[in-house]
């Protein structure tokens, strides 16, 4: 195409997508029916896991249940079938193995069918400096919140493209998109699970999947005990999420076709800022919401409970 041509349309059509996403902000998206989905969610024994399970349960989604904890994944499966679940299929599976995850991936597949949506939710958190860090939980943390993804894509991403139908859920992190002090390895994690996501959606995309929806999900802290003890300097800038909160939002995401999902809602500023403050004042920002105290008093789980029920 002519340059100024295409240069005009450029300009025109981002005129019209920006006033389009202005007026989205005020007029509801409509909302996409879940029933009948068949959808999986790694890490599906406690958290917001088990708390987007229920959600799906009471939208009348058929639901698939992975976790390392047998214990959490029956407790979750008896939950949704409380709430009239009646499609709740539950598999052990460490989603850190990349074996056996095709192996559990296979038998989901023959014994309930292909996943329509997709929710990657595991996660875990090392929580200690990068130098005092094992180096087993260094590359755990990889295995578990990043390399995991690309094993869950192999597996149930080609039915999607095939049938051009789906939805893939990346629950990644604002620790995704700005690093923390105390938080290295677990940074890394979850910048690799965004970048990843991001570049198949786009794949997806440059080969006109349009059908094959993606949902990037990226929250502050959690109150699910993952990280417990960690501190917000001010809660009402920057507050610690409920996790019934973040389960909703996550589910009318995905109701929604929506690709970048940040909570709290001041996270879209602070990343904007921080690509475009000086580094310096970047840096006394950061220290004025607390960045680097965060980690200062974590426990995180310790105790496995996290409250949820
Ligand atoms: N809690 C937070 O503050 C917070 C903030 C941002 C993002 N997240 C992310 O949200 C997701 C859910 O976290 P949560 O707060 O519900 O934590 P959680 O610890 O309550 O839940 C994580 C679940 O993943 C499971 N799991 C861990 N390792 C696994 C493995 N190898 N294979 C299969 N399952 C495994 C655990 O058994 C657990 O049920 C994680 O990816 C986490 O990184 C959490």
């Amino acid at each position: 195409m002519h340059f100024a041509l295409e240069t005009l349309y450029v300009m025109v059509m981002s005129v019209y997508y920006t006033m389009e996403a202005l007026i989205q902000l005020v007029v509801p998206s409509r909302r996409k029916s879940l029933a009948g989905d068949l959808v999986l969610i790694t890490g599906a024994g406690s958290g917001i896991g088990r708390l987007m399970a229920l959600e799906l349960a009471s939208m009348g989604a058929r639901l698939v249940l992975w976790d390392i904890s047998q214990e959490g994944n029956r407790e979750t499966a008896r939950l949704v079938k409380g709430k009239g679940a009646t499609s709740v299929h539950s598999y052990l599976c460490d989603c850190s193995n990349k074996a056996e995850v095709y192996t559990v991936a296979d038998q989901v597949k023959r014994e309930v069918g292909d996943i329509t949506i997709l929710i990657n939710n595991a996660g875990i958190v090392t929580g200690q400096k990068f130098m005092d860090a094992p180096d087993s939980l260094i590359e755990k943390s990889m295995e578990v919140n990043s390399n995991a993804h690309f094993w869950t894509y192999k597996a149930f991403l080609p039915a999607m493209i095939a049938t051009n139908h789906g939805h893939l859920v990346s629950i990644a992190s604002s620790a995704g998109l700005i690093g923390v002090n105390g938080l290295a390895d677990y940074c890394a994690s979850k910048f690799a699970a965004v970048g990843f996501a991001e570049s198949v959606a786009l794949e997806l995309l440059a080969t006109k999947k349009y059908g094959v929806k993606t949902t990037i999900v990226c929250p502050f802290f959690i109150s699910t005990g993952m990280f417990d003890g960690t501190i917000t300097k001010w809660p009402s800038l920057m507050p610690i999420l409920k996790p019934d909160y973040v389960a909703k939002k996550i589910i009318h995401a995905i109701q929604t076709d929506q690709t970048y999902l940040y909570m709290p809602r001041s996270l879209y500023l602070i990343i904007a800022l921080k690509n475009i403050l000086p580094t310096k004042t970047g840096l006394l920002l950061g220290d004025y919401l607390g960045a680097f105290n965060f980690m200062d008093a974590f426990r995180g789980h310790g105790k496995r409970d996290s409250g949820i029920k």
